[in-house]
């Protein structure tokens, strides 16, 4: 399938870092560091940060995203942001299904379905995020992990919807710890990932489809990671909360 035919995306993912000044300051210094990107730039920040970000991406190449909504459109639900909400304030992007939400908050296959669908229906894009532990690595059952994963989170979405999706493949393993998964890893979960969306859709949906790597992805190791055929771009924790360094992997992705 034709690589060429997508267009790489890059989306940092800063979890629970930087106040809502630090971001205003971020997002005009990384600005000009990524104005020439021949790939989607996006930056997923925490909640109250989301209207610094869009205020001082206004007129750039940059994309704003959150971490996270619920899947009701209002309610009783304490401490939860709706679709409708995020939508409201010209909000792009929404990761769903975060190792770390699935970790620490019991967000289950369903429950990232139900997001998934909830995000669309507003007309928001999902990085819909995948991934086997590493006790599932060992035990040899990645592939049925991921699978199932992306088979229950996609469950009801339609061909046309799923242009709204892109789907990142990251091993809880190498998330924050430095260990990257090799670029051959890599490429074999994306293409099962790829194959899988294949057999739910078509062949078109799945040359179409952005898949990302994410874990430990860095300026050191983007450019081999985002050389692999199935890898189109990444979701990138602790690197790209330092601009220099996210502006290396925009680069590598942009070739
Ligand atoms: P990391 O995080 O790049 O810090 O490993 C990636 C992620 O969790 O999205």
């Amino acid at each position: 399938m034709n690589k060429q035919k997508r267009t790489p995306v890059i989306a940092g993912n800063w979890k629970m870092n930087k106040t809502p000044a630090e971001t205003f300051a971020f997002i005009n210094e990384v600005k000009p560091l990524v104005a020439d990107a021949d790939c989607k730039v996006v930056f997923c920040v925490p909640f109250v940060d989301l209207a610094p970000a869009i205020e001082a991406a206004k007129g750039s190449n940059i994309a704003i995203g959150a971490q996270n909504c619920h899947f009701e459109k209002s309610g009783a639900f304490t401490g939860e942001i709706s679709a409708e909400m995020l939508k409201s304030m010209d909000v792009e992007y929404v990761i769903i299904g975060h190792s770390e939400r699935r970790q620490y908050f019991a967000e289950t296959n369903e429950t990232v379905n139900k997001r998934t669908r909830a995000a669309l229906a507003e007309g928001l894009k999902v990085i819909l995020c995948v991934g086997e532990t590493l006790a599932e690595r060992e035990a040899g059952i990645t592939s049925e992990i991921v699978s199932m994963q992306l088979k229950v989170a996609l469950n009801g979405i339609s061909a046309d919807e799923l242009e709204n999706i892109i789907i990142a493949y990251e091993p809880v393993w190498a998330i924050g710890t430095g260990k990257t998964a090799t670029s051959d890893q890599a490429e074999e979960v994306c293409a099962i990932l790829r194959n899988l969306v294949k057999e739910l859709y078509s062949e078109n949906e799945a040359e179409k489809i952005v898949i990302q790597y994410g874990g430990s992805m860095n300026a050191g190791n983007a450019d081999e990671l985002l050389s692999k055929p199935d890898v189109d771009g990444g979701l990138i924790g602790g690197a790209s909360l330092k601009s220099n360094d996210f502006s290396i992997i925009v680069k590598a992705a942009s070739k």
